[in-house]
């Protein structure tokens, strides 16, 4: 568990592109590294690589268009970032080696993954580590995840119906998403919890209903009357009234 009197989530990406991650030294995230909540450590893909030309791409078996990504150099990274080695973990099960020494969660964006949601960031926050290993070219060496798995959760994940060309603003996505459910990120605790995907009360997780700030009226539209009446119960039943009219209109799946 993590929280301001806490250890920081510690956060490891293994990625070939470490200066697409400078975005996270900016806005509330690069405040929330600066105050001590979490600890986010950018690694080289291709300090482990032997070969000359530090390559970590190669054509796939059975042909097809584009590379692959190699996985020794990615076997050898996961090894050194998440601990524990492979001959180590062989012939045991998961549970064994986690109560050994806790191992990471290794996250794998991919668009063949399950898709990430509110839930995982909200689990995944509880973590003590987080490991990420976005890909580029057609992907990673499908023995790499099964590997891991022997030895640590793995979860390969999506962030939507579309196709990136990298996996590092998927990893940018996902990382903003738990960061800011940290305790002591955001000055306003409420905020997480009324919001778009969290579960109320009934278990019902509907989007946000819309919201509006001054002026009351504004190029003709004006707020609606309710939220200016100061009736706290008649804007609580107003607001899931409306989030349950936008949750039917753009993702009716949510109500199912
Ligand atoms: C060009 S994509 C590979 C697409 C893959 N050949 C496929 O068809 O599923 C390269 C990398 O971008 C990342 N990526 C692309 N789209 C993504 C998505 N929707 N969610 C998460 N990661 C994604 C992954 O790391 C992926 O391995």
């Amino acid at each position: 568990m993590t929280g301001a009197d806490a250890a920081p989530l510690r956060i490891d990406v293994i990625t070939i592109f470490p200066a697409y991650f400078s975005v996270l030294e900016v806005s509330l995230l690069g405040k929330a590294r600066e105050r001590g909540l979490v600890d986010v450590r950018v690694h080289d893909l291709r300090n482990w690589t032997e070969d000359v030309h530090r390559t970590v791409d190669d054509s796939p078996y059975g042909g097809g268009p584009g590379m692959l990504m190699r996985p020794e150099p990615w076997g050898k990274a996961i090894d050194e970032v998440a601990g524990g080695a492979p001959q180590e973990a062989e012939g045991r099960a998961l549970d064994d080696v986690a109560g050994a020494s806790s191992p990471p969660r290794l996250v794998i964006p991919t668009p063949s993954g399950r898709l990430f949601t509110q839930q995982d960031a909200v689990a995944w926050a509880q973590d003590e580590r987080l490991v990420f290993a976005p890909a580029r070219y057609e992907g990673i060496d499908a023995r790499v995840a099964a590997d891991a798995s022997r030895r640590m959760p793995v979860e390969e994940v999506s962030i939507g119906d579309y196709v990136l060309a990298g996996g590092e603003a998927a990893v940018v996505v996902m990382i903003e998403a738990i960061a800011r459910l940290l305790p002591g990120f955001m000055g306003n605790a409420e905020s997480p919890v009324t919001e778009s995907f969290t579960p109320d009360a009934g278990g019902a997780a509907l989007l946000e209903a819309p919201a509006y700030t001054r002026p009351a009226s504004w190029r003709g539209l004006d707020v609606p009357e309710v939220l200016l009446s100061g009736d706290h119960a008649a804007v609580a039943r107003w607001r899931e009234e409306a989030a349950r009219r936008r949750t039917a209109q753009y993702r009716p799946d949510l109500l199912d």
